[in-house]
């Protein structure tokens, strides 16, 4: 009697944590989901205007990614889904693989085409495994029951169809591929800055249609979706950050402080919280990897600290 007292009660704690019937094996997956969640920074978009601290939905100290945030962009405003395991409007519904097709692919579970604002361009990198220990910790979160906000996105670009010909031009379907001779370190860093955390949706120009130049990559995008403005951070010396060193990109990524002790803002604080949470390993091979990337010289001008925090 008193055991089943007990144990009613052990579920409940476990229930209301969200975390029911979780074996060993499935809280491993979970814990490296929660590393990705945080370096890829889902919550920054998917956490939304509805109470909490930075706006989102939560229980107790966790933060919900419940949807709802506004996205701006050239083409409208997008706002992010509520991606909590809620089954009724969050993805609680959602099979691994319709969420590995959604990131993917960038494939709704609908078979509808999604929004490249929804950095999927870059998820697309992610490896198998890695997309199923997202999903594991996504599914282990307390549902949100919020019901999603329409997109504003000016017509032709709200009509999802069109995107067959923007994905023929702009996406290359991943997982990305290791380059032995790069030693692991530069390989870690290229995955982690492509296929996580995404430093190039933000970093990178875009054409008139919204798709990445990869031809200057990682020069720099004044402006850009969200209106952010991302410096250059290709080594060029004079407009990149050629002359910082590997611990210098360590420590931004730990701190937000740049050489020059200024604190970053913007939307680059949202990704020095997911960055900050990386082991020291990761940003190190992040640091790598970031130092390889050859000079482009860009007359940027500066970025101006008004935009807005996520
Ligand atoms: C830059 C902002 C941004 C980031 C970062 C982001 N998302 Fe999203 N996500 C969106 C937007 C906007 C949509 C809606 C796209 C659409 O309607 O076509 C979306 C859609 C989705 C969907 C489809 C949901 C549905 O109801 O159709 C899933 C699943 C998803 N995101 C998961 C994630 C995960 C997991 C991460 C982190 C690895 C992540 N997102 C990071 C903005 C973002
Ligand atoms: C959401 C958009 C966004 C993403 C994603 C992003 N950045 Fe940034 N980044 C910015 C903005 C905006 C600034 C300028 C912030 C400021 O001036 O306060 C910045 C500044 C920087 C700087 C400082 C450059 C300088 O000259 O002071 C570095 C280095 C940097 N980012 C690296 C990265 C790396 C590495 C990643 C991937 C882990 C990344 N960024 C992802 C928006 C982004």
């Amino acid at each position: 009697m008193k055991l089943s007292i007990l144990l009613d009660g052990l579920l409940l704690v476990f229930s209301l944590l969200g975390v029911a019937n979780v074996c060993a094996a499935d809280a491993e997956s979970i814990a490296r989901g929660k590393y990705l969640y945080d370096a890829a920074d889902c919550y920054s978009c998917h956490g939304g205007p509805r109470g909490g601290q930075n706006g989102g939905a939560s229980s107790g100290k966790l933060k919900l990614p419940s949807g709802g945030l506004g996205l701006d962009t050239p083409f409208g405003t997008f706002r992010s889904p509520n991606i909590t395991p809620d089954k009724q409007y969050g993805i609680g519904n959602w099979t691994e693989g319709e969420f590995k097709t959604a990131l993917r692919n960038g494939i709704g579970r609908n078979g509808e085409y999604l929004f490249p604002v929804f950095t999927y361009t870059s998820f697309t990198k992610l490896t198998d495994s890695d997309i199923e220990d997202l999903y594991a910790y996504i599914m282990s979160l307390p549902a949100v029951s919020l019901p999603n906000k329409p997109h504003e996105a000016k017509p032709p670009f709200s009509w999802r169809p069109l995107l067959v010909f923007w994905r023929s031009l702009f996406f290359k379907e991943g997982p990305m591929n290791t380059e032995p001779d790069r030693g692991k370190d530069w390989n870690r860093g290229n995955y982690l800055a492509h296929a996580v955390a995404h430093c190039e949706e933000c970093h990178t120009p875009r054409n008139f249609l919204g798709g990445l130049d990869l031809g200057r990559s990682f020069s720099g995008n004044i402006g850009g979706p969200d209106k952010q403005n991302a410096p250059n951070i290709t080594s060029d010396v004079k407009t990149g950050i050629g002359s910082w060193s590997i611990a210098d990109i360590e420590q931004l990524l730990k701190t937000g402080m740049t050489p020059d002790s200024d604190l970053l803002g913007s939307g680059m604080k949202a990704v020095v919280q997911g960055t900050s949470k990386l082991t020291d390993a990761d940003r190190h091979a992040m640091a790598v990897y970031l130092k390889s990337i050859p000079p482009i010289h860009v007359d940027l001008p500066p970025p101006n600290p008004a935009t807005q925090d996520r």
